[in-house]
Parts: C-alpha cells; structure tokens; sequence
C-alpha cells in the first residue's frame, strides 16, 4: 500500500484528500506546526521518519495581495520551499505532486492555455508559483505538477472564499459589483483531489492543467453561485450584481483578465471528460445548509 505524506494538512485541497481517501493509500496529513515548508531540516527530518512513496504538496503562500507585501516569506513558501523539497523528494526516489497556478499566465492570449503555451507571470505570487513548479518539473520527470484555478468546496473552518463572500454581502443586503472582463475556470476541489489520485495511481509525471469544464468571467460565477443558493433555499432570493470592469477597483496589482486553462491534456490522460464544475457548486451549498 502506497503510503502518501500530505503537507499543508488544514486547507481546503488537503481536507478534501481526506475526505475521499481511498483504502488502498496509506495518508499522513501534515499541517504546518509538523511540515513547515519554511524549514528544510524539518522537511527531511519528517521524510526520513515516514518514509513516504508520495509527497502531495497543497501548502501554498495563497493570498495573492499580500503577497506583494510580504515578499520574501510568500518567495520562500511558493518558490524556494518547494525547490528543496523536490530535490530532497528526488534523492529518496519519492514522487512529488504540486499544484500550479493559472496566473502564471499572462491573459493576452484570449483562448483556453494549454501546458505548451509560454508562461509570463503578471505579479510577484504568480512569478513565485511560476518558480516553484518550475523547479519540481526540473528536479525530476517523475514529480507531477498540476496547474489549477478558483478552486472551491466546503471546508469545516474556511469561510473566507468568494463563494462565502457573496453570499454573506447578499444576506446583508450590500451592493454587489462583479468584474466581466475576468475570465477563469472554477474548479472543485474533490474533483481535483481525485483527478489528484488518479494520476499518481496511473504513476504519471509532468505538467497538466487541472481544472473543470467551462471558463467563465467573475460576473457569471457570482451570478451562477447566487442562483444555486436561492435553489438551495440558502437565500430567498438573488440580489442584483452590478457589472463592470476590473478598472473600477483600481487595484495597484497587476492581474490577468484571461486564464482559462485547456484541460484536454489531463483528460485523454485519464480517459474521461473532467465535467463541469456544477454538480460541485450544488453540492457545497447542500452542505452549508
Ligand atoms: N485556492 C485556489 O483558488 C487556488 C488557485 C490556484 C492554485 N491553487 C493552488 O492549489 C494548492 C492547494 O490550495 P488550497 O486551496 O488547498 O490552499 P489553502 O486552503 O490556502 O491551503 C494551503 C495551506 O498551506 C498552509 N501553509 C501556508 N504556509 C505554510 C508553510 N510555510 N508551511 C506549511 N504549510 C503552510 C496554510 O496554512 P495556514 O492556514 O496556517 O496559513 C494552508 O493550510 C496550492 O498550491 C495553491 O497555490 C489554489
């Protein structure tokens, strides 16, 4: 039985590996008090307790504002953290598995990225991602990176995802302003977290893009999310959004207005169309019911 060493063990990827944890995986779920990525000697002192086949990287530096204030710790957690551990990972013949980002692309290209379409990183969280997937891919062919986008599903204790956003300014009744000119794919993190298993069980290596079927812009998922949530009997009705462009809130960063990512790659891979991210939306709101 492979035996499968999870960092970042309370976030929202890692609680959904849980979740589905199949019998014949071994798990050890790691948060960051046990697996600091800031901590080389940490991380391979807890390699060589547990001895692990496979390493599934979810611990990330995600909030992407702060990332450009705190510059050095999110570079050391997103972009050198993950260097060490691939190559530690690679002595010990162990596979890694992390997780990419799409805003390692820049938006120009306005049709769906596949993983052979160069990269250009728009701000300082994109360009650290960009540099730790990076590395994992060059430490060894056997590690897997998985590039993914708007990730959601339930969580015990996060509560601060757009999902929760809108609908708590819908239930207080504030006004709601949603971007049309940004574009990505929402993604449901169960999905993922199978897609996840799936490949290491296929014993793939590489780059793919994992996300659901069906890009859409910030104005449409919000839209979508309230309708669903009035279905769910969570609202009694949808509010009104109103549209504009991501200019209106004048935000000194730099982010892409396009990262649709072309999960065809991932799909013939496993032999399976990767569905929308419907089902997944419809089930998270049943569960915070
Ligand atoms: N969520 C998205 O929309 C999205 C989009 C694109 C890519 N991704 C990527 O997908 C992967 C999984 O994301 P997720 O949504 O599961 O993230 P998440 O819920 O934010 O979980 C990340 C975990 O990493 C932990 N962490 C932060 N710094 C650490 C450190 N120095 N050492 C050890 N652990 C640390 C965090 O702990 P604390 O709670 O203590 O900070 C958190 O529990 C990440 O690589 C992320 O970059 C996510």
């Amino acid at each position: 039985m492979k035996h499968i060493l999870v960092t970042g063990g309370d976030g929202l990827l890692a609680y959904q590996l849980k979740q589905i944890a199949p019998p014949d995986f071994n798990f050890s779920f790691l948060g960051r008090a046990e697996f600091d990525l800031t901590q080389k000697d940490l991380m391979a002192q807890r390699l060589a307790e547990l001895q692990p086949q496979v390493v599934i990287n979810t611990a990330a530096y995600n909030l992407v504002d702060r990332c450009e204030i705190e510059r050095e710790l999110s570079w050391s957690v997103n972009a050198t953290a993950p260097q060490q551990l691939a190559e530690l990972c690679a002595e010990k013949k162990i596979q890694l598995v992390h997780y990419g980002t799409d805003y390692v692309f820049d938006g120009a290209k306005k049709s769906p990225y596949a993983e052979t379409d160069a990269a250009h990183p728009l701000n300082h969280y994109a360009a650290g991602k960009f540099a730790g997937e990076q590395a994992v891919l060059r430490a060894s062919p056997q590690h897997l990176v998985l590039r993914t986008s708007w990730v959601f599903d339930w969580h015990p204790t996060q509560t601060k995802t757009f999902i929760h956003t809108i609908l708590k300014t819908a239930r207080e009744g504030r006004a709601m302003k949603s971007t049309t000119d940004q574009f990505s794919v929402p993604t449901f993190a169960t999905d993922l977290a199978q897609w996840t298993l799936a490949l290491v069980r296929g014993g793939a290596g590489g780059l793919f893009h994992a996300v659901n079927d069906d890009g859409v812009c910030r104005y449409d998922w919000a839209k979508i999310i309230l309708d669903e949530a009035v279905n769910a009997k969570l609202l009694a009705a949808a509010p009104p959004i109103e549209p504009v462009l991501s200019a209106y809130f004048n935000s000194t960063m730099r982010r892409p207005d396009y990262t649709v990512l072309d999960n065809a790659k991932l799909a013939k891979c496993l032999g399976r169309p990767l569905g929308s991210w419907r089902p997944g939306l419809k089930k998270m709101l049943a569960q915070m019911k």
